[in-house]
């Protein structure tokens, strides 16, 4: 007789963790080759799908799915997002799991906490795009913004740039710098870490690498600072003036059909008629498959910004699935032991 047991394994973030799954150089892996096998065809990339809750605070979970044909894997990203959370009720206002599933037979493979692999896409499209368009003796990184997304980059970052060695950082308050400090400093002991003490300009003074990761919505760097050389990843909404994308000798995004149409300063731009199609050098796929150069000059200002590709995600879930399994880590998850009528109990089970 045939089995009808349906497994998977589930995987907590400790579990990924623990299994070395906070991996840039992984991570760039995976995700480069899923942009190479989304330009070849073999990916199926349907659009997300929102459900708001709440128009003015835009409380939402969206669905993101992906398949990745060469693999033969299908995953999709169920991701909340609860602006609201952390004033009103002092928790997190991101939350993510993912689901991955072979498509030999159509079963599930893996449950997962979703938000490493979440904000280790967001660090690793910034550090694909500092590989190619990021001067290599870059030294100098300025932050700001000092939340999860700002962590990660600063990872992601000196993976990409291991001659970084010095790291300014301003927040809102100083509270959050000196906590982005203590973080990571253990983490990247030969970084050397200065807080700005809410100075922004401080922070970006001769910076070869800018990183703003912030949750305002307001013009905070300025064109002024932005030293030739430097390469600029805008990870957060609005953040920078319009000078700054207006200065830059080149604009790369992740997808620029996607970023236009949302509410990075590149998308107010467009709307305000500051920047048209003809503006943007490239889409970072077209750099990884060679179809577009990367930085070629050791003067020239880079503008990055990456909205999320979420095959991205799927990739970099697969990776970490296959790095955690082979590890041992993760618990079997039962889904199914029989078919629902194999069930010898039932008969005690249904309600009638
Ligand atoms: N591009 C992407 O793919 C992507 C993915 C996820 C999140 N994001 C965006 O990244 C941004 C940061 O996310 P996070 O999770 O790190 O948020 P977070 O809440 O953890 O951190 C936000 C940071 O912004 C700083 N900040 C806010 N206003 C500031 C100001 N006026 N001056 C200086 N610093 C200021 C805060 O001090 C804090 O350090 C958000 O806008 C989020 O929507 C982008």
């Amino acid at each position: 007789m045939l089995s009808h047991q349906i497994h998977c394994q589930y995987f907590s973030q400790e579990d990924l963790l623990a299994s070395g799954c906070l991996d840039v150089r992984m991570a760039m892996q995976a995700t480069e080759s899923a942009l190479k096998a989304f330009h070849r065809g073999d990916v199926i990339f349907p659009d997300k799908i929102v459900q708001i809750f709440d128009d003015d605070t835009q409380e939402r979970i969206n669905c993101l799915p992906a398949t990745f044909k060469n693999h033969k894997i299908c995953g999709v990203k169920w991701v909340s997002v609860f602006p609201p959370n952390p004033a009103k009720h002092g928790i997190q206002n991101l939350s993510a799991v993912i689901i991955l599933s072979e498509i030999e037979h159509g079963f599930p493979i893996a449950f997962m906490e979703g938000t490493l692999c979440s904000n280790l896409r967001v660090g690793t499209m910034g550090a694909i795009a500092a590989k190619y368009l990021a001067r290599q003796d870059s030294k100098i990184i300025g932050l700001i913004g000092a939340g999860e997304q700002a962590k990660m980059h600063l990872v992601a970052m000196k993976t990409a740039l291991p001659s970084l060695q010095h790291c300014q950082v301003a927040a809102k308050t100083e509270d959050e710098e000196t906590q982005f400090i203590q973080e990571m400093s253990p983490i990247l002991p030969d970084v050397e870490m200065v807080a700005s003490h809410m100075n922004l300009q401080a922070a970006i003074e001769g910076a070869d690498v800018i990183v703003t990761a912030t949750s305002a919505q307001a013009p905070l760097l300025k064109a002024a600072w932005v030293k030739a050389g430097a390469f600029y990843s805008h990870v957060g909404g609005w953040e920078d003036e319009y000078g700054v994308a207006k200065l830059c000798d080149k604009i790369v995004c992740d997808d620029w059909e996607t970023v236009k149409h949302r509410t990075q300063t590149l998308s107010r731009m467009y709307k305000d008629g500051e920047l048209s199609d003809g503006d943007i050098y490239a889409n970072l796929g077209d750099i990884v498959n060679s179809e577009k150069k990367g930085r070629s000059s050791p003067d020239e200002r880079i503008y990055f910004n990456a909205v999320g590709l979420a095959y991205a995600d799927i990739a970099i879930a697969y990776a970490m699935f296959k790095r955690a399994s082979e590890a041992g880590f993760g618990q079997d998850l039962r889904i199914q032991k029989e078919m629902i009528f194999e069930h010898a109990y039932l008969k005690n089970w249904v309600r009638l």
